[in-house]
């Protein structure tokens, strides 16, 4: 059993590194920050405060995200749900049930877990940590792509989820102990998957 925790900031190229180096190592992804949209998608709709319903909610995240049964695979991407999503997590209670979810997850099999958790709270004993970083622009500029939007305007609602990310009280985003700093700035994303697929590999040898 293999767990690879890759944390950072927003645009930095978790998911598709994460989604990548799984796909070679035939590991599975396990996407965090989908959990957090999910409360926050749900709160939304039920105009509902995040750590009420959170507890109760059924997430799914195989390859379609579904909440409480529903696809909402497209429906947590709305800029609306990034903004609540990053104050959910802000909440304890909310990441208490989030954090017991993923850790069971995390019990059985080898995994690629994504977020800005894992490698501090949810899996301190994995056994690759990575802190996937990138210049604040170049996160600002791949997000604008990925997304659509006005990369000034993904830039500017950027900077204030990643200032919340990081001050909140409970779990800040902070490179876990031991972790390998991989500024992916100047990087393509096989040079990126290559070196965590050589650090996994390293790690069996
Ligand atoms: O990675 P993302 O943009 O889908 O994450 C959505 C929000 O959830 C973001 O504001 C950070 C937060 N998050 C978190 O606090 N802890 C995680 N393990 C994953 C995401």
């Amino acid at each position: 059993m293999t767990v690879v925790a890759i944390d950072g900031p927003a645009g930095a190229g978790k998911s598709t590194v994460a989604r990548t180096v799984a796909a070679e190592l035939g590991f599975t992804y396990l996407d965090s920050g989908a959990m957090y949209r999910c409360v926050a998608l749900a709160a939304l709709e039920r105009d509902a405060s995040p750590a009420a319903i959170a507890p109760a909610l059924t997430i799914s995240l195989e390859d379609r995200v579904l909440l409480d049964g529903r696809d909402v695979t497209r429906a947590i991407r709305a800029p609306a749900v990034s903004e609540g999503a990053s104050r959910a997590a802000a909440d304890p209670v909310v990441r208490e049930a989030m954090v017991a979810e993923q850790r069971r997850l995390l019990a059985h099999g080898d995994w690629v877990a994504e977020g800005r958790d894992i490698g501090t709270i949810v899996a301190p004993e994995a056994e690759v940590k990575v802190f996937l970083t990138a210049n604040p622009a170049e996160r600002a500029r791949r997000r604008a792509a990925e997304l659509g939007g006005d990369e000034a305007t993904v830039l500017a609602e950027q900077t204030i989820r990643d200032e919340r990310d990081s001050t909140r009280d409970h779990a800040p985003l902070a490179p876990a102990p031991g972790a390998v700093m991989l500024d992916t700035t100047g990087l393509s994303l096989e040079q990126t998957v290559a070196r965590v697929v050589a650090m996994v590999v390293a790690l069996r040898r």
